[in-house]
């Protein structure tokens, strides 16, 4: 470690964390080469790609805009906590059984988006879903396959069910 560097006390996938941290490491950083959950991505490191999508106190964040000493006190989800829990495990069902992921890179920063817009309840319009996600890139899928698995898990959901 070199430069500044802060005791960081947060919550990451429900465990309580302190850590001595580069003022200067982003959040993705910290998650990654700190803690060693590599679920979420590292690819444009400039807010574009949404590769690194994570949740800080329930809202998503790009992990590669903030800085992990922005965090401290904060409860942090990464796709490890997300896909532990069962949260969502629908969704990841959906896109394994739609072929909604290829390479599999944006896939994490894609089910924390869509997880996101579906936790808010109502059944959205695939324009809404194409909206929502548009700040995740995918170089594989064409993304018609996403929107019909985030799609068919909302309507579930509505349903009360399972895609
Ligand atoms: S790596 Fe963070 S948005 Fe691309
Ligand atoms: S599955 Fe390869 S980038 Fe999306």
């Amino acid at each position: 470690m070199s430069g500044y560097a802060l005791d960081l006390t947060l919550t990451v996938n429900g465990e309580r964390i302190s850590e001595r941290v580069d003022a200067r490491k982003t959040l993705v950083d910290f998650l990654r080469e700190d803690l060693a959950l590599t679920g979420s991505h590292v690819g444009c490191e400039h807010g574009v790609c949404g590769a690194c999508t994570v949740r800080v106190d329930g809202e998503i964040v790009r992990g590669c805009l903030m800085l992990a000493a922005q965090c401290d006190g904060a409860t942090v989800d990464t796709i490890e906590g997300m896909s532990d829990s069962g949260e969502i495990a629908d969704l990841q069902a959906a896109f394994e059984q739609r072929n909604a992921l290829q390479c599999g890179y944006c896939t994490p920063g894609m089910l924390a988006a869509a997880q996101d817009l579906l936790k808010r309840g109502a059944v959205p319009s695939r324009d809404d879903i194409r909206e929502h996600l548009s700040g995740n890139y995918c170089r594989c899928t064409g993304y018609h396959a996403i929107v019909d698995a985030v799609e068919a898990v909302a309507q579930a959901r509505a349903k009360g069910g399972r895609s």
